[in-house]
């Protein structure tokens, strides 16, 4: 077996930025922008993390802006909001969608490396922690920009179990393709269950931290539809990966995909996947 060399942090931070350049505009057409599956945690986020009126507040890996906007909007005019995201392609769609918000900057940087000269009211980060190599040293610098007693709001997949829409095609493509997810990477699961959320957060000496898990579902049609619609809005490489297989393969590998998806696949052919998500908020002492 030919095994991928082992990514650095910083090899894998160009690599995903690549990887959100390429596919930002899919992302947001298909999941951002719409509050469908795991996105109507959205507003339980803003809810949560009690965003008010004249509030600063810093949105971390803002992506294409789709909560970000949500934010400038409860902060109203008196308030500011601050969008940071490592990717330009996601940033110029965010700002192409402003609607000639004054209240509302992006910002193009690595998380790891934010540097302001003022202190925040909320940070918020929707479904990115886990793709931070260094999450600790991130969670580290929102506290140096959090007020006492601001407010950080997390929002983050459940583990693979609880997410089927994705472990239903991963489980079978990682034996297909033992470098689908190279080296290095870190496991994107890490933080999907409420102890190990609360953990890396209370490590970094956030307090009063309360978990809230919501049960959403995502309904992707047919498994054909489930199928072509995860390979149309794929990154290159790993299209590239998946041509590399024979036919035969490719077709076994469909079959114990599609058998992974019969406990949710509806009589009528139609799947409806449950989708756990957690959403965190706690706060800085
Ligand atoms: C799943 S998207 C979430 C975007 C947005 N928060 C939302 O809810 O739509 C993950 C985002 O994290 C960003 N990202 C990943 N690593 C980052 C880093 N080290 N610094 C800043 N942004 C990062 C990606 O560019 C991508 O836009």
């Amino acid at each position: 077996m030919v095994r991928s060399k082992k990514f650095t942090h910083s090899e894998y931070k160009k690599r995903l930025i690549k990887t959100w350049n390429e596919i930002a505009p899919r992302y947001h057409k298909r999941w951002a922008k719409n509050n469908i599956g795991p996105f109507k945690s959205s507003s339980e986020l803003v809810k949560l993390a009690n965003i008010r009126p004249g509030h600063a507040v810093l949105d971390l890996a803002c992506g294409t802006g789709a909560i970000t906007k949500r934010i400038a909007t409860k902060v109203g005019i008196s308030g500011k909001v601050v969008g940071v995201d490592s990717s330009i392609s996601a940033i110029k769609i965010a700002k192409k969608e402003i609607n000639n918000k004054t209240n509302l900057d992006f910002v193009l940087s690595d998380a790891e490396f934010i540097k302001f000269n003022k202190k925040f009211d909320v940070v918020t980060c929707q479904y990115a922690l886990f793709f931070f190599p260094n999450a600790q040293k991130v969670l580290q610098n929102i506290r140096q920009y959090l007020k006492k007693n601001g407010t950080l709001a997390l929002t983050l997949h459940g583990n693979k179990d609880t997410v089927p829409y994705f472990s239903s095609i991963l489980d079978v493509i990682t034996k297909f393709i033992p470098d689908y997810i190279p080296q290095g990477t870190p496991n994107l699961d890490r933080f999907g269950t409420k102890d190990q959320l609360k953990k890396i957060i209370s490590q970094a000496g956030f307090a009063n931290i309360k978990v809230q898990e919501y049960a959403f579902t995502y309904r992707p049609g047919t498994f054909s539809d489930y199928w072509q619609n995860y390979l149309k809005y794929l990154a290159k490489p790993l299209k590239e990966k998946i041509k590399t297989l024979s036919i035969v393969q490719k077709q076994k590998m469909k079959n114990q995909i599609k058998q992974n998806t019969l406990p949710y696949t509806k009589k009528s052919g139609q799947i409806i996947f449950p989708w756990r998500v957690l959403v965190l908020t706690a706060k800085c002492s």
